[in-house]
C-alpha cells in the first residue's frame, strides 16, 4: 500500500469579508498517497487555491484538520517534502532564474545547489534562460521555471496551481508530461489546481469542486491519449 502523505477531514476555510463570511472551502476531506496524480478543477472562485494553500500548510482550516503523516511536521514540510507552484509563478525579482531555483536548496541547507538547480531547469528545457531576471521572461517561460523550482529538493509531494495557464497546448502538454515523468522517477505525488481538461485528463484522479466542495473525485486509470 502506498504512503499516505496528506490527510484532510472536514475541512472548512472561511475569510471574512465586508459583507459577511465567505467560505471558500466547505467540509473537504480526502487523503493524498505517495505516486498520486491528481487535478483540481472548477470554476474560477470555487475554491482551488485555498484548497491547495490548506494541502501545502500554507494556510490553516477555519475548522477540521490537515495532517501530513508521510511527511512531518508543518514547520519542516516546504520546502523539503512539499514543493510549490503559485498561481502566478511568483518568481522572486531581482533574483535570476537559476538563483530562484537554488533558493529552495539553500533553505533546506542543501549542497551542490547550482549544479541540481541547472539540472532542474534542464528538465524542462529552461537551462539557456538560468541568467535572465523574471522580468525579462515570459509568462510561459517564468511558469517552466517556477516549476523547476519546485522539484528541485526532490519533494514527495508538488502542489501546483494553475501551472500551465500562461502556456500554449502543446507547451502545456509538455510541461506536464515532463513532471509526471518526474514524478514516476522520484514516487512523489502531485497535484495540480487547472482550467485545461487536457491537462486534468493526464492525471490518475480528477476531483471537481463548485461553491468550495468537492462535486466528484474520479478514481481512474490514467488516459493514455487516447480519448
Ligand atoms: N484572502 C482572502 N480573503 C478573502 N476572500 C478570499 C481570500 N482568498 C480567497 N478568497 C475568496 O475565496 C473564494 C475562492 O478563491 P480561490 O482563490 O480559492 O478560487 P480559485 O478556484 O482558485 O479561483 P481561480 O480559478 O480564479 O484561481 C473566492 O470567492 C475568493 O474571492
Ligand atoms: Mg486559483
Amino acid at each position: 500500500m502506498a504512503r499516505t502523505l496528506v490527510v484532510a477531514a472536514d475541512v472548512w476555510r472561511s475569510f471574512q469579508r465586508e459583507r459577511g463570511v465567505l467560505a471558500a472551502v466547505q467540509g473537504c476531506s480526502f487523503k493524498i498517497k505517495a505516486g498520486e496524480t491528481i487535478a483540481i478543477v472548477g470554476p474560477s472562485g470555487c475554491g482551488k487555491t485555498t484548497l491547495l494553500n490548506l494541502i501545502a500548510g500554507l494556510g490553516v482550516p477555519s475548522s477540521g484538520r490537515v495532517e501530513w503523516p508521510g511527511l512531518g511536521s508543518p514547520d519542516t514540510l516546504r520546502p523539503e517534502r512539499i514543493g510549490v507552484v503559485f498561481q502566478s509563478a511568483n518568481l522572486i525579482p531581482g533574483l535570476t532564474a537559476l538563483e530562484n531555483v537554488e533558493l529552495p536548496i539553500l533553505l533546506a541547507n542543501g549542497s551542490e545547489a547550482e549544479a541540481r538547480a541547472l539540472a532542474a531547469l534542464a528538465t524542462f528545457s529552461v537551462e539557456a534562460l538560468a541568467g535572465k531576471l523574471p522580468e525579462q521572461l515570459s509568462g510561459g517561460q517564468a511558469e517552466r521555471i517556477a516549476v523547476a523550482r519546485a522539484i528541485v529538493t526532490n519533494p514527495e509531494l508538488i502542489v501546483a496551481d494553475e501551472p500551465t495557464g500562461q502556456l500554449d497546448q502543446a507547451g502545456a502538454a509538455l510541461l506536464v508530461d515532463r513532471l509526471l515523468a518526474w514524478g514516476q522517477q522520484t514516487g512523489s505525488a502531485i497535484i495540480i489546481a487547472t482550467h485545461d481538461e487536457r491537462v486534468a485528463a493526464k492525471m490518475n484522479r480528477i476531483w471537481r469542486m463548485r461553491h468550495g466542495k468537492f462535486e466528484s473525485m474520479d478514481e481512474r486509470l490514467k488516459c493514455t491519449g487516447t480519448g
